[in-house]
């Protein structure tokens, strides 16, 4: 498979444009996905296929809709395709937001589904598959879609150009026939993934899900090998194949000077005095990641141990996300308020011997993006990280933080809900529905042994430089592939 001439379609873009002060700026954008296929696309170059979300989007790009990315030293192409205003609302914030997120992550009361979301979710499908042949007329190659915004692409392309190769990636979890079935929509949406050659999940509880639903939904043959599906003329490879990070570059910049730098100044800047532990979080505010869950484990963290306050601060970096959605901005509301009543209710009831040593705060809250110097310098300095998901497909934080921890001190806690617990063997897997427990966790994590917590932290830096987000991409294109391999 010719990796450089990969056409990769999300419907996030990796960078977005915006003016400022007159000028045409260039942000990243947010989310696993683009964090991770980024370095892929620098690495290999190709085309990247994806909305242009960006209020500017359109000034950056030349008369075929593309510009040469990343700014600083272009490697690769960023198609952008233009969504409608009802695409957009109906489609994305829609269907894939409000129905398929909630679905996939079996939080099912969070799901509203509304008639015309499922037409322009169509819709969106079409728009993409239009730019989608018109890059393959241009420069032919294999097109891997990402995610579920496009499940009905992989058909769409299918159709006009059956010969070209068409992978998909699902980045989500995929839940089992019992979920699938509250959808009226679930047959469209797996025969537009079966008409992909190989369609590779996270994990392999998702895929064998997926399996089932082919089977239950459309009577479609799963053979005994459980790794393919028969339907209607054609053969779909099914395989779990976990994402991961850039292993070196996050490695090497955690010995950067600029992190070293960026390390005294969030110290100070959190008003951080010497000796206190940082645990961190780092998340999208988005209600699967079990943020509520977390501060309640905090607080009853901070009630049980009661010697840890004023000794330990919770770092919890909050990613803004779809905040047109109703869901979210209760969520983040939510989170709001319940950190400011679980510090004040702790600060009160803590007595410090000096003046100089009550500016304590439990939990601080960072709302907003935060740049790479400052992400990669938190993931250094936290003494622990604490991911806490109810559901997700991966959890790339996790990868990330074990990265960055070039000093092996770092002690990682994970969901037993994220497919990354089921790979990094060195952390504590946590029940976030737990409290007391995740309580007691972090408490383990911080009088755990500095040889304990080496030998751990070591056996995880030691899997992801092998399992690293290149050798995936490796394992995901590999035209020998056969099996469900890890
Ligand atoms: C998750 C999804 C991605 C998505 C990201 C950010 O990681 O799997 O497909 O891009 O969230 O969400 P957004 O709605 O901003 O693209």
């Amino acid at each position: 498979m010719d990796v450089h001439r990969l056409i990769a379609v999300s419907n996030r873009e990796p960078y977005e444009h915006h003016r400022e002060h007159g000028q045409l700026v260039c942000k990243r954008t947010d989310g696993g996905l683009t964090s991770a296929l980024d370095p892929v696309l620098r690495r290999n170059g190709g085309t990247w296929i994806a909305w242009g979300s960006g209020p500017a989007d359109r000034e950056a790009v030349g008369a075929d809709m593309s510009l040469e990315v990343p700014p600083e030293s272009p490697t690769y192409r960023l198609r952008r395709v233009w969504l409608s205003q009802d695409e957009v609302q109906d489609g994305y914030r829609g269907y894939a937001n409000q129905v398929l997120w909630p679905l996939c992550h079996i939080t099912l009361d969070r799901i509203t589904y509304l008639k015309a979301y499922w037409p322009a979710y169509r819709s969106v499908n079409l728009c993409f598959a239009d730019a989608v042949l018109k890059e393959l007329q241009r420069t032919p190659g294999p097109v891997w879609i990402h995610d579920f915004h496009l499940a009905l692409l992989p058909a769409l392309v299918k159709a006009a150009q059956p010969a070209d190769p068409v992978f998909v990636f699902w980045h989500i979890p995929w839940p089992g026939p019992e979920v699938w079935h509250i959808l009226p929509e679930r047959r469209e949406i797996l025969r537009g993934l079966l008409a992909a050659d190989r369609l590779i999940f996270q994990t392999h509880g998702h895929a064998e899900a997926f399996l089932q639903c082919a089977h239950d939904f459309l009577g479609a043959v799963v053979p005994a090998t459980r790794d393919q599906v028969l339907y209607d003329g054609h053969d779909t490879r099914v395989i779990a194949h976990p994402i991961s990070v850039d292993f070196q570059m996050f490695s090497e910049h955690a010995r950067s000077e600029a992190v070293d730098r960026a390390k005294m100044d969030l110290r100070q800047r959190f008003g951080l005095r010497p000796g206190v532990r940082v645990g961190l979080g780092v998340d999208r505010l988005d209600y699967t990641k079990g943020l509520l869950k977390r501060l309640w484990a905090l607080d009853t963290f901070f009630s049980q141990y009661s010697e840890y306050r004023g000794k330990f601060t919770f770092l919890q970096i909050a990613i803004p996300t779809r905040s047109e959605l109703d869901a979210y901005q209760q969520y983040r509301d939510l989170i709001r308020e319940t950190v400011e009543e679980i510090n004040q209710r702790h600060v009160a009831q803590y007595a410090p011997a000096t003046i100089e040593s009550a500016s304590w705060n439990p939990i601080e809250l960072h709302e907003g993006r935060i740049g790479f110097d400052e992400l990669v310098a938190l993931y250094r300095m936290a003494d622990l990280a604490l991911v806490s998901s109810v559901y997700d497909g991966m959890n790339l934080v996790a990868k990330e933080y074990v990265s960055a921890q070039v000093g092996e001190t770092g002690v990682l806690l994970i969901s037993q809900m994220a497919g990354a617990a089921e790979e990094l063997s060195g952390a504590i897997v946590i029940n976030p529905y737990e409290t007391e427990r995740v309580a007691e966790a972090i408490k383990n994590a911080l009088e755990m042994p500095r040889d304990e917590r080496r030998r751990r932290m070591l056996r995880m830096r030691s899997y992801l430089s092998a399992h690293d987000v290149h050798a995936w991409v490796d394992r995901c294109l590999d035209e020998t592939l056969t099996g469900t391999h890890r």
